[in-house]
């Protein structure tokens, strides 16, 4: 375990099998549409969480990315986001499924769902490895959640501190001397 941690909450054996079943169920359900699937994962916490899920996929699927970073603080109920990279190509009548590390306030969700639905999606689910509903602010309906979590300052498996311990292959809880 990294020394700057409490304790691992979901070792890499978990995320796997978790990850395992969460392709399988999204498998099932775009099974048999006409356009393929677009997994649109938020730079840069899911990349390890699209890694493992897109492995275990089990029909035809397409990736891409977005970047977006929110502004205002967070005291601030409008909230805004601005997009830092935005998809490659279009997503229009497209069935999509915005692959996340976690959702917190549900205000990045929120803004990139809108601006999805804006591209003409023809339908956008989220699926998320993490979970922290004790810190929502906005509604957001997630439809594949990994893990739910208590309010703990979480790690690893893409999420950071000031851009560290993304490479951590586990979930793990940062001691308070470090952050
Ligand atoms: C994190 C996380 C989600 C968002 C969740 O991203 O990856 O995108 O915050 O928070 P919310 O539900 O309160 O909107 P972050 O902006 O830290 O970028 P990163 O993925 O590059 O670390």
């Amino acid at each position: 375990m990294h020394a700057h941690l409490d304790k691992i909450l979901i070792n890499q054996v978990e995320i796997v099998e978790r990850s395992k079943q969460l392709a399988k169920e999204i498998s099932e359900k775009y099974a048999k549409t006409d356009k393929p699937l677009i997994l649109v994962a938020l730079l840069k916490g899911s990349v390890p969480f699209l890694a493992e899920l897109m492995k275990h996929m089990s029909i035809d699927i397409e990736i891409d990315f977005m970047d977006v970073s929110s502004y205002g603080t967070n005291m601030e109920s409008t909230r805004d986001i601005r997009i830092l990279k935005d998809l490659d190509r279009s997503i229009k009548e497209h069935p999509i499924v915005i692959v996340e590390d976690i959702v917190d306030t549900g205000r990045t969700l929120q803004a990139v769902i809108k601006i999805l639905d804006n591209k003409g999606a023809q339908s956008i689910e989220v699926v998320s490895l993490l979970d922290k509903p004790s810190r929502r602010e906005v509604e957001v309906d997630v439809a594949y959640i990994g893990f739910e979590i208590p309010n703990e300052f979480v790690v690893g498996f893409g999420l950071d501190f000031a851009e560290k311990y993304r490479e951590l292959p586990y979930i793990g809880i940062l001691h308070k001397d470090f952050y």
